[in-house]
């Protein structure tokens, strides 16, 4: 039988204290000061019985079955709640401790019978392996007393059930549920024999608080909860340790098979991005992976209105690299380009840059960071000089002060948000900075200390005044500031941000946020030893962006909050390889490693390892690329896991880019939006069918692991590598293990990554070096990146975008729990269970004006276009603001985003549309379009599959 994770009994102690040594049935074992005797037996290779015990929850004590005789102390305490001693004298085994135990567990088993045969738990129950290890077969209190055997089963999840007649009582899934996850969803209902464990107010789980996390499937001991693929198809009986695909916490997993099937996916406790816990997402919503829509024959058709013709992958490659030779002999070689996905592993990115540089032979490569934080890169490299977060997830354990800014965690980051719920329940201190009342600014015992809801477009004007307070009011870091940045641009910047255009009363008018408010909140900042900054897309997604990201830095220097644990600047990454595929040289300027296209000794580096000569100018960006398509100059385009048209802003000049193009080949698991508009199809591989590595928002690579072969037959790597040679440039390597070395070659910040040291560590934090070879969590210690810091001139500039009376309202946009970016994986799964409609959350003021009730069909218009959602009313938002998703093709939120980019870096601006809303009764004309484009297109797919 496979074994499940090993289980210590109880956790690692938290304050690491000195050494204990203690004799355990007779073997002498030191364990760290604080430590349980169970876990000590545990190190000692003993195991002594439990049941409401487990290493990933501090001790309860509850079931009395793992008692000890310890020398010289009276009685039998349980080993799970007694600390180590040093001298200690413990033994486990005794026929007294036996007799107790076995008392106890006849007392479980008398409502609970040993019908382990039929039971879906059956090898996989501590019920059954303490009764077991006892010689308990029945209960001596017979089985006909009162019981719970026939309390019915809460069957709503999707993912599990809950069998309260399997229920032990042991607490630990409400321990988990509120220790781990921080979502207080369960508690019990009844006291004595009576009481029952329940979701919320004796709801169903689907009513209630749950979100599907999965911690307290993981910890229950018995069949009470349990994943209902394995109740249907039975245990696992193996596992392959892998990295989650969705964002970018990047949670390990083991993904446990039964021969080909993945049943489940649990999250690894050895993984240090997620220390055993998941969410929703990563822990039950792989069933795409198999899902019907999967395309797994290589496809190809002259014109997008022609049905696919299925072929072999040969035919596939031939016909692709003959149509973008073609194009580049017509048009010339700058006329095609290709793109890198953040959902693609590094060294599937790697590839495809190298391809376009090497095969295609310009720099026009780009990649969907491009759309999300390539403002992080600019504007971290320009301040610090590394393009990357400075801490370890852990380095929120010692923040004594959070700010999150335009971030939501609970719902894109979602175990992030739980290790950070935890810190703030141990007395952290949190400012949220966001327009919406996201679920942390007030959750179960987290209460923000300030909710800043500032408003869309203004996060500049937002961040210069939390400077201006520090600076104005003498709360500045001097030693830190002289010891670590540069003095004069220090200087420029003092006077700069000194100003009283940036005072909280000024800025007032551009935020919304009262100044007497903000000057509090940035008095805290200041005053706590240590301040750590959290941000998402809502800093970067803006016109100002780089900006934004540069005046985080300055208020992170300027308190000197860089270059320990519990500080930093940690931008939260939407998918799950931003930081790789930007790590990867995607960008059209720059090669592996940030380093600039331009450099001729860098150039030179990969034009004799790659053999070739490169263009020495940058290529172009997306939406340069859409631009040249629509003007006629960019005729061939390779997107690989990258779904232009659903997640780039302005639909219709995206749609009219990508039908304006000879050739489009797509690599994909599913028809995506963007494949819709291609040429040529290639199909992809899923996490859970390759090899490669994913590198996280925390810089942590860590392996993707092939649990099952791929559908279609190759690994992503291996179609670009196949379809660089019917191009022409000779690609050969036999694993993805050969290119991470050629990576490592190139790339500083990677000389010391392989996958033997990764397979040894676990997981590695970039710098990998001579310098760090086990890695770096916490960047710019003694110095930062670039040497001394840089204080950059942050001014506000307003956005273009601002409200107007055609266009009064400003519209934001975010993700929630279930869903995942544009949907493509999340949509194909149970997860619409609990989401299957894009909404439009609107403030009930603003809809009373506009006679928009719950629920009512509203139009949304902006300069760009229209669009119908259903209305929800919610103070979430708050008045002028309205919110959405963009998980639903059809519901057409990019057909309204605009084409405003960040002025460093062109990250589009979707964070700020200004539009008009107002009561309809049907779908607006594109989306009628776009029902009808899409029925015909999966029309044409059909016929090629039959
Ligand atoms: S699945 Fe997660 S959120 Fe739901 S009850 Fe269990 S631990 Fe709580
Ligand atoms: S459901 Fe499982 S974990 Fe929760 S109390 Fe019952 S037996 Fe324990
Ligand atoms: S938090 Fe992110 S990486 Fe972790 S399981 Fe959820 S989606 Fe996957
Ligand atoms: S395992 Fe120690 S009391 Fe339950």
């Amino acid at each position: 039988m496979y074994e499940s994770q090993t289980d210590m009994g109880t956790p690692v102690p938290l304050k690491i204290g000195t050494p204990v040594s203690l004799i355990v049935d007779g073997r002498e074992v030191t364990v760290l000061k604080g430590a349980s005797v169970m876990r000590a037996a545990a190190e000692a290779g003993i195991k002594v019985p439990k049941l409401c015990a487990t290493d990933s929850l501090e001790a309860f004590g509850s079931c009395r079955v793992c008692l000890v005789e310890i020398e010289g102390r009276k009685g039998y305490p349980a080993s799970c709640t007694t600390e180590v001693e040093e001298g200690m004298v413990v033994s486990t085994q005794s026929e007294r401790l036996d007799s107790l135990r076995r008392n106890v567990v006849e007392l479980y088993v008398s409502d609970h019978p040993l019908e382990c045969v039929s039971c879906s738990a059956n090898g996989d129950c501590e019920l059954q392996d303490v009764a077991e290890s006892l010689g308990v077969e029945n209960s001596r209190y017979g089985l006909d007393g009162a019981n719970h055997q026939a309390v019915g089963k809460d069957e709503s999840n999707p993912y599990f059930t809950f069998d309260p007649s399997q229920c032990i009582v042991c607490y630990r899934c409400i321990r988990a549920c509120d220790d781990i996850q921080g979502t207080f969803a369960l508690t019990i209902d009844g006291r004595g024999f009576a009481s029952k464990v329940t979701a919320g107010q004796a709801d169903s789980f689907m009513d209630s608080d749950c979100v599907s996390c999965g911690a307290c499937v993981d910890n229950c001991p018995t069949e009470a909860l349990m994943e209902k693929s394995v109740i249907e198809h039975g245990l696992p009986e193996r596992s392959v340790t892998t990295t989650c695909a969705y964002c970018g916490v990047g949670c390990s997993f083991n993904a446990e098979l039964k021969g080909d099937t993945v049943l489940r996916m649990t999250p690894d406790k050895a993984g240090l991005a997620n220390e055993g816990h998941a969410c929703i997402k990563g822990r039950f919503a792989f069933g795409y992976v198999t899902h019907k829509d999967r395309i797994t024959s290589p496809m190809i058709r002259d014109n997008i209105n022609d049905p696919w013709r299925e072929v072999s992958w040969d035919e596939a490659f031939r016909y692709t690299a003959d149509r973008l030779r073609a194009i580049q002999d017509k048009y010339g070689r700058d006329s095609i380009g290709g793109i890198t996905s953040s959902r693609c592993t590094n060294e599937e990115t790697y590839l495809v840059q190298k391809m376009v540089r090497a095969a295609f032979g310009n720099n026009n490569v780009d990649t969907c960071a491009r759309v999300c934080h390539s403002p992080t890169g600019y504007g971290l490299k320009t301040t610090l000089g590394e393009s990357a977060g400075t801490q370890a997830f852990n380095s929120v354990d010692q923040a004594d002060l959070v700010l999150v800014m335009g971030a939501n965690p609970s719902d894109a980051h979602p175990v992030f948000a739980s290790r950070l719920k935890r810190r703030l329940r141990e007395g952290a201190k949190l400012i949220v900075a966001d327009p919406r009342k996201i679920d942390l600014v007030n959750s179960p015992h987290v209460r923000a200390e300030h909710h800043l809801a500032l408003r869309p477009g203004s996060n500049v004007a937002f961040i210069n005044a939390m400077a201006h307070v520090v600076v104005t009011e003498g709360l500045e870091d001097s030693a830190f500031i002289a010891a670590r940045c540069e003095e004069e641009p220090y200087q420029k910047w003092r006077e700069f941000i000194m100003g009283e255009q940036n005072s909280p009363e000024l800025t007032e008018r551009i935020t919304g946020i009262p100044a007497s408010e903000l000057r509090s909140a940035a008095r805290l900042f200041a005053s706590v030893p240590n301040a750590a900054i959290y941000y998402g897309l809502g800093v970067s997604e803006h016109s100002q962006g780089s900006t934004t990201v540069m005046g985080i830095a300055n208020l992170a220097m300027v308190t000197g909050n860089l270059g320990r644990e519990g500080v930093g600047v940690n931008p939260l990454r939407g998918q799950n390889n931003v930081q790789g595929s930007c790590d990867m040289g995607s960008f059209p300027h720059e090669l592996p490693g940030y380093r600039h296209i331009s450099d001729p000794v860098v150039r030179n580096l990969f034009e004799k390892e790659w053999n070739i000569r490169l263009q020495d100018e940058p290529g172009l960006r997306i939406p340069n690329m859409f631009d040249a398509s629509i003007s006629g100059n960019f005729k061939g385009l390779y997107v690989q896991g990258e779904d232009l048209a659903q997640s780039d802003p302005n639909t219709h000049h995206v749609e009219k880019a990508l039908q304006s193009l000879e050739c489009l080949v797509v690599q994909d698991i599913f028809l995506n939006e963007t494949a819709r508009f291609a040429h040529v199809l290639l199909p992809g591989s899923s996490f859970l069918e390759k090899n490669g590595t994913y590198t996280n928002a925390e810089r942590r690579i860590s392996m993707v692991r092939k649990a099952i072969e791929p559908l279609a037959g190759l690994e992503d790597w291996e179609v670009t590598m196949a379809l660089s040679n019917a191009m022409g440039y000779p690609m050969e390597y036999s694993h993805p293990s050969e290119i991470m070395d050629e990576i490592a070659r190139l790339t500083p910040t990677f000389t010391g990554v392989s996958y033997e040291k990764l397979d040894r560590l676990g997981s590695i934090q970039w710098p990998c070096n001579d310098e760090a070879p086990e890695g770096t969590p916490t960047m710019h210690i003694d110095e930062f990146v670039r040497g001394k810091g840089y204080f950059a001139i942050t001014g506000f500039v307003p956005t273009d975008e601002r409200s107007t009376r055609k266009y009064p309202l400003l519209m934001t946009t975010g993700r929630i729990l279930s869903q995942y970016n544009v949907g493509a994986q999340t949509r194909r799964t149970a997860n619409s269970e609990f989401y299957d409609e894009d909404v439009l959350e609107i403030h009930p003021f603003d809809a009373e004006e506009r006679g928009i009730g719950e629920g009512d069909w509203c139009g949304i218009a902006s300069r760009a276009g229209e669009t119908v959602l259903r209305a929800v009313l919610t103070d979430r938002v708050q008045p002028g603001v309205v919110y959405t998703t963009f998980h639903f093709p059809s519901s057409g939120a990019n057909v309204i985003t605009t084409d405003n980019s960040d002025w460093a870096t062109n990250c589009p601006e979707y964070k700020v549309t200004a539009v008009q809303v107002s009561h309809v009764s049907e779908p607006s004309e594109w989306q009628k379009e776009y029902r009808a484009f899409a029925t015909r297109q999966e029309e044409l797919l059909d016929k090629a599959r039959v």
